[in-house]
C-alpha cells in the first residue's frame, strides 16, 4: 500500500496510528534515503504510544529505549554499521522479547540487517521529484489491517 505524506505532520500521523494500534513484538523495518522521514515516523510512533520523552535519532547510540508509553519502544538506527557488524548486535533480542520486555521495534536503515524476524512491517519512504513523499507499507507474515493506516 502506498500512502502520500504531504508534510511532516502526515508522517507523524502515520506513526501515531501505528503507535496506537501495534501490539508488543511488532517490528517495523524502515528504509529510505537520509532525510526521507524515518526518524519522524518513529517520533509519531512514540506519540501514539504515549511516550513522554522526546525521541531523538539513535544514529550514534545505535539503540534508544523508551519505557514510558503503553508498551516499550526500541528504536534502532543501523546507518553507521556494515551488515557484518550488525550480526554482533544480536538485534533479535528486541523482537524475541525474552531478555527485554516485549515492545515495538523500529529499525532505521534496516537494509543493513543480515536477517529479518518471521513477521514484520516494511515501510519504504521515498522523495518524489516534486518534493512529495510517500510511504510504501508492506506487511510480511503480519495480520495488520492496513486500511487503518491510510486515513
Ligand atoms: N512527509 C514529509 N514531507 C516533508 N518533510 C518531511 C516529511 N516527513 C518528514 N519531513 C522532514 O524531513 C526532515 C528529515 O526527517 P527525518 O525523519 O530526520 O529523516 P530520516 O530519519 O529518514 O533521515 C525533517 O525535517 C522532517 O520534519
Ligand atoms: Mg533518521
Amino acid at each position: 500500500m502506498n500512502i502520500l505524506l504531504a508534510d511532516t505532520a502526515a508522517t507523524l500521523r502515520l506513526g501515531i496510528t501505528l503507535g496506537q494500534s501495534l501490539t508488543a513484538g511488532s517490528v517495523i523495518l524502515l528504509a529510505g534515503d537520509l532525510g526521507s522521514g524515518k526518524t519522524t515516523l518513529v517520533q509519531g510512533i512514540g506519540q501514539g504510544l504515549g511516550i513522554t520523552e522526546s525521541i531523538v535519532s539513535p544514529t550514534f547510540t545505535l539503540i534508544n529505549e523508551y519505557n514510558t508509553g503503553r508498551i516499550p519502544l526500541y528504536h534502532l538506527d543501523l546507518y553507521r554499521l556494515e551488515t557484518a557488524e550488525v550480526i554482533g548486535l544480536n538485534i533479535e533480542t528486541y523482537w524475541e522479547g525474552i531478555e527485554v520486555m516485549p515492545g515495538i521495534v523500529a529499525i532505521e536503515w534496516s537494509e543493513r540487517m543480515p536477517y529479518q524476524p518471521d513477521s514484520y512491517l516494511r515501510i519504504i519512504l521515498t522523495h518524489g521529484d516534486d518534493g512529495t513523499r510517500q510511504a510504501q507499507v508492506t506487511p510480511f507474515n503480519s495480520t495488520i489491517d492496513l486500511e487503518n493506516f491510510c486515513r
